[in-house]
């Protein structure tokens, strides 16, 4: 089979590297890659919003499949692309429909999916420009911190956490009135939740599912979870709280009504479900919903994902998921992330990376790297995911840690407390 896979990112290198290793996949495309990717694949200089352009390589090349890593296209509807498509309309796209998406793309309708499927999330109520004062009274009657979620896409940035009822008003008003253009247009005021994270990830293909292995990623720059958000510094597989009994809960309160949900309302979902969900006093709840895999969560499940990837894409794509089989390694599985100095907020690129070569005992997956002259450069604020398996947590950082000492560019920085808090 000829796959093409969608995306740039360190995710799109671990399910390349993943689909490599599938005897059912002759060919893998990426487009349009990194230079981890060209390692395991071939890129294709398109990038992943020009819908024109990857149909006609996919007629071109003859391509089975296509595998999308990223969030964007999907909520741009990559997906009811091809199936419009006559020429195409058969070539399975793993990934949903632009209606199921919008679980992502939308807050204010995830939101609502939940309410109306009884799936366990934080009391909330949406405002825009016309309900301001609305706004500012519901405000009233939270207790601090207060959470404001723009309701569109914000590249990650559109959650604010407020300390105190003046400031989340304040913030009401910048975000109803631009903050983040149209994606702030109407705003999503929320109960804040305290306890743990963790990413459950299932593959859907609208009817059956099957649950992948679980991650904890770490979002903050500092260690301590301290300082500004970032895509993600590192992640953990298991997660020691994501018990059976726990993850029972998580399905049949979660993950079963979110797929019944799905198809009880008629939207097109086959591909990843991502649920963003936190651990209060040992009930889970969703806080998120994403359309896609985790980003650095697959860098971590990949490792743990004992089946064949292609396997079960393909059972997505016939609707015969359930028939099968997902073994999961028992190792521990972690990433670390090196990050470009100054990331998430300026920072420079270009720079070369040395030492790849050194690493044996890790998986070295690249996020934000280009080929200049034939050299590995940094081209992004998240540069190298250093991925390792462990017969337990300390093995498996212990050797990223390792591994992360050994890869070198100018201003590397990367978290040394991943996975200390579990
Ligand atoms: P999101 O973009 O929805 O993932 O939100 C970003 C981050 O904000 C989440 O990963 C949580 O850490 C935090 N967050 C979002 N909603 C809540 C909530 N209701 N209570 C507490 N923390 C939240
Ligand atoms: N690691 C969180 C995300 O991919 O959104």
């Amino acid at each position: 089979m000829k796959i093409l896979l969608l995306g740039s990112g360190g995710r799109e290198h671990a399910l390349a590297w993943k689909i490599a290793q599938s005897a059912k996949c002759s060919k893998l495309f990426i487009a349009p890659g990194n230079a981890g990717t060209a390692e395991v694949g071939e890129n294709i200089a398109i990038g992943v919003n020009e819908f024109d352009r990857l149909k006609e390589f996919t007629i071109k090349e003859k391509v089975d499949m296509v595998v999308v890593g990223p969030e964007d296209p999907l909520v741009n509807g990559i997906y009811d692309a091809f199936k419009e498509d006559a020429r195409i309309a058969t070539i399975p796209v793993i990934g949903p429909s632009k209606a199921g998406a919008v679980l992502e793309g939308s807050k204010d309708f995830a939101k609502a999916f939940m309410k109306r499927h009884g799936i366990p999330t934080a009391a909330y109520e949406t405002f825009d420009g016309t309900t301001i004062e609305e706004g500012m009274r519901f405000l009233e009657t939270l207790k601090a911190p207060y959470v404001l979620k723009a309701d569109g896409l914000a590249a990650g940035k559109g959650v604010l956490i407020l300390p105190t009822l003046e400031e989340a008003k304040h913030e009401l008003r910048e975000m109803l009135g631009g903050m983040f253009g149209n994606a702030s247009a109407k705003v999503v005021i929320e109960e804040f939740l305290s306890g743990i994270e963790c990413s459950v990830f299932v593959l859907t293909d609208g009817s059956h599912y099957q649950i992948l292995p679980e991650a904890k990623d770490y979002k903050r720059i500092g260690e301590h979870d301290t300082g500004l958000n970032t895509g993600g510094m590192g992640s953990v597989t298991p997660v020691p709280f994501a018990t059976k009994e726990w993850m029972k809960k998580v399905e049949d309160r979660i993950i079963r009504p979110t797929v019944e949900g799905l198809k009880a309302e008629n939207i097109d979902y086959k591909g990843f479900i991502f649920f963003g969900l936190i651990n209060v006093e040992g009930e889970p709840m969703v806080i998120e919903y994403n359309c896609r895999m985790g980003d650095p969560e697959t860098e971590s499940v990949m490792l743990r994902l004992k089946s064949d990837l292609v396997d079960l894409f393909e059972g997505v794509a016939e609707g015969n998921l359930n028939d099968r089989k997902v073994e999961f390694d028992n190792r521990s599985a972690v990433c670390v992330m090196l990050v470009s100095g100054g990331y998430p907020e300026k920072y420079a690129k270009g720079y070369p990376i040395t030492g790849i070569e050194n690493v044996t005992d890790s998986v070295v997956f690249h996020s934000g790297t280009a080929l200049k002259d034939g050299n590995i450069v940094t081209a992004g604020g998240r540069v190298i995911a250093v991925s390792s398996y462990g017969n337990n947590k300390e093995e498996a950082l212990s050797k990223s840690f390792d591994a992360a000492q050994k890869i070198d560019f100018k201003d590397k920085y990367f978290r040394r407390d991943i996975g200390q808090d579990l």
